[in-house]
């Protein structure tokens, strides 16, 4: 398993370009499945979450291949050769299960394993599964599979999500978009990823209102046809890498940025002493004045705070003037950082779904151990600034959410590299 190597190197100078968004690819590559016709994403993000989608459309007997040094994607599936996404694929990745309401819509059948935990939670899919149900599905849980069954197709139906659960609003509109009738979503998720799905589903010509927003409506069609898409920035990224400035001093420019993907986070940025300035190419970041101000901050669904930029939040507030508490609301147990960061010197207090940060002047490099996706990009942004050597292993975590990170933070000045274990 490799590690990186990072050693705080002074403030950051120059740009860093933001790739397209990894939610929004894992939701838009299974709309494949939809119609018979091709459907191409350009922008795709070059991660091996998107190669294990991709192995799973292909074990389906879809066509996926991947151009322009994989960030063009061009798929098609003519005919489904199986309809059962095996164990062994999902559980390596949940975003797996948004082959199931796509799978059923098309063909009226779908086998799909259930995803079961991850570290960051038990993530259930109670929801996804309330949804196909009010669309006529009938659907039987048995020896860890969802078998999925429509003989006569999806119908419109009503559902009203208990929780604006992201996966569970894309798998329904996916669904939807084939059944018969019109179905109403009520507490749909609004993030940007959702918004970019159905501006693809639409470019397929299906007929969908209200992206964006609590309620969306979609009007059935008989069949979707083939579009050309290209996949929305990731603004997780984007937020993650406007941390490394902040956190080194310095200034740094996100190619693509736009703030209305990180309006919350901006929003957070400027109360702890971090400016943003929207340019013609993307976001410039910098402090404003010297030290970083201690901040509050509460995850919750867009527009709200992202919690996949919670970890790497805390990064910059464990060396903030002042006490901030983090509240994490999204998922059970996301503070799985703080542990590590306190191995680097961090005052940290976690209950339950707080986190209460004492402000430090400087962490300390230390080995560190990646745990999940954005705690090891939290991780790396804490090391870019501490004292002397921090080696955080495990990066394969890293490896599914950020392209090229160590180039990337080398070519704004970082101090970083990549140690390949023999
Ligand atoms: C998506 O996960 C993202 N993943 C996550 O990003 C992100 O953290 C999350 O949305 C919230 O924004 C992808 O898009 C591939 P949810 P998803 O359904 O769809 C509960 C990253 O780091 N829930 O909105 O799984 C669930 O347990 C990843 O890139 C149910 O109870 O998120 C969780 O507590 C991590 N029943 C909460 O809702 C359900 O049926 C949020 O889940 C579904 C979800």
């Amino acid at each position: 398993m490799d590690s990186i190597l990072v050693r705080g190197n002074g403030a950051l100078e120059g740009q860093i370009a933001i790739a397209g968004a990894k939610n929004a690819c894992l939701a838009l590559m299974p709309a494949t499945l939809l119609s018979e016709e091709p459907l191409t994403l350009i922008n795709a993000p070059r991660l091996s979450d998107i190669r294990t989608m991709s192995q799973l459309l292909q074990s389906l007997g879809a066509e996926v291949t991947s151009l322009a040094d994989g960030t063009v994607l061009a798929m098609s599936s003519h005919a489904l050769t199986s309809h059962t996404a095996d164990y062994d694929i999902v559980r390596k990745m949940r975003a797996s299960i948004l082959v199931l309401g796509p799978m059923l819509a098309r063909d009226g059948q779908a086998v799909v394993s259930l995803p079961g935990g991850c570290a960051i939670g038990a993530r259930p899919v109670d929801l996804h599964l309330k949804a196909l149900d009010a669309m006529g599905a009938e659907l039987d849980l048995r020896d860890g599979y969802v078998h999925a069954k429509a003989p006569n197709g999806l119908k419109g139906g009503s559902v009203k999500f208990d929780f604006a659960s992201v996966g569970a609003t894309e798998n329904a509109v996916m669904a939807a978009s084939l059944a018969k009738g019109t179905t109403v979503l009520e507490n749909a998720a609004r993030e940007p990823e959702i918004v970019d799905l159905v501006k693809c589903l639409r470019a397929m010509g299906a007929q969908i209102e209200g992206e964006g927003t609590s309620r969306i409506e979609i009007q059935g069609v008989d069949r979707l046809h083939g579009a050309t898409h290209t996949v929305v920035t990731d603004r997780i990224e984007l937020g993650t890498y406007m941390l490394a400035p902040a956190i080194c001093g310095g200034e740094v420019e996100l190619l693509g940025g736009r703030i209305g993907l990180v309006g919350a986070f901006c929003e957070k940025l400027d109360a702890a002493g971090v400016s943003v300035t929207e340019t013609e190419t993307g976001l410039r970041v910098a402090r404003k004045n010297g030290r970083i101000s201690a901040v509050d901050v509460t995850t919750e669904p867009y527009p709200g705070f992202p919690t996949d930029l919670q970890a790497q939040m805390m990064a910059l507030l464990c060396t903030a003037e002042g006490t901030s508490v983090l509240e994490e609301t999204i998922f059970e147990n996301r503070f799985m950082h703080a542990p590590e960061l306190m191995r680097m010197g961090a005052r940290i207090d976690v209950h339950g779904g707080h986190a209460t940060v004492t402000g430090v002047d400087r962490l300390k490099g230390a080995p560190v151990m990646a745990t999940d996706l954005r705690a090891s990009v939290s991780l790396i942004l804490a090391g870019l600034a501490a004292e002397g050597e921090t080696m955080v292993s495990r990066v394969y975590h890293l490896d599914r959410g950020y392209e090229h990170v160590v180039a990337k933070l080398r070519g704004v000045g970082a101090d970083i590299e990549r140690i390949s274990e023999t």
